[in-house]
């Protein structure tokens, strides 16, 4: 099984703090924000992981992650031109998964539990498996609907939100992903959407929702990067 962290996009919430930078090269308390989503990969026990950012700033990565050598892992690089969302972001990894399942993480997303045994069944089995987390705002987000623990379809960012539980940024997906994402038409931002994808695995009666219980932040804006530094500093998050 191999990884994936997206790190593309513009950061156009973060603005100016974006603008000589790369949003997942920003501190989070004490780390660049990559480090996260980088430690619930390797902490899953992936070895194999590929990063896809802009081409603005994808020599910081470089110089901070290099080969992957210092965390044990190999680490592989691809370009994204252009912000064409998460979905987009995602089907230049297809060369590099080379048919085999891949775990996705966002690169501005930050978790406490370890997702390993998840990983370990999602091996096993035959459905795409998304994260669940009860949120205060769910209209930021890719939104659940419940019915008695099945989600029977997400919304992105609905304004009257059917549930709580935000979807979070992590996907487990089989290579079938890459041709779901082929006949994804682009969305009202003008993206291809990951919450379109999902909803073409819930069509075909291949996904799992499951719920994550220790703490997840984004940190794409003022609000939830503040958040995110608040929650690693008083949780002693033990980072890379
Ligand atoms: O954090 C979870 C949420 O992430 C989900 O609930 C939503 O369903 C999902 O659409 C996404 O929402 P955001 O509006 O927060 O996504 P954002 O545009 O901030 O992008 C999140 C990460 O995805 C970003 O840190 C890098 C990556 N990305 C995004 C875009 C638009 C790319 O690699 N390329 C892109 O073109």
């Amino acid at each position: 099984m191999k990884g994936v962290i997206l790190a593309g996009g513009t950061g156009s919430r973060l603005y100016p703090l974006t603008k000589v930078t790369n949003k997942h090269l920003l501190p989070v308390y004490d780390k660049p924000m990559i480090y996260y989503p980088l430690k619930t990969l390797i902490d899953a026990g992936i070895k194999d992981i590929l990063i896809v950012s802009g081409k603005e700033h994808a020599g910081g990565f470089l110089k901070l992650l290099g080969s992957g050598e210092e965390f044990n892992v190999r680490l592989t690089y691809e370009i994204q031109d252009k912000a064409g969302g998460i979905a987009q972001a995602l089907s230049l990894a297809e060369k590099f998964a080379d048919k085999e399942k891949i775990i996705v993480v966002l690169g501005d997303n930050i978790i406490e539990d370890s997702i390993k045994n998840y990983a370990e069944q999602f091996e096993k089995d035959d459905s795409a498996f998304i994260f669940l987390k009860e949120v205060d705002k769910p209209e930021r987000f890719g939104v659940a609907d419940l019915k008695e623990k099945k989600v029977v379809s997400i919304e992105e960012k609905p304004k009257k939100p059917k549930s709580n539980f935000a979807v979070t940024g992590i996907y487990m997906y089989s290579s079938e992903v890459f041709q779901i994402i082929k006949t994804l038409k682009p969305s009202g931002r003008n993206e291809l959407e990951i919450t379109d994808v999902n909803n073409a695995f819930i069509k075909k009666g291949k996904l799992k929702a499951n719920f994550l219980k220790g703490y997840w932040s984004d940190a794409g804006t003022f609000e939830s990067l503040f958040h995110a530094a608040q929650l690693v500093k008083n949780k002693n998050y033990n980072s890379l």
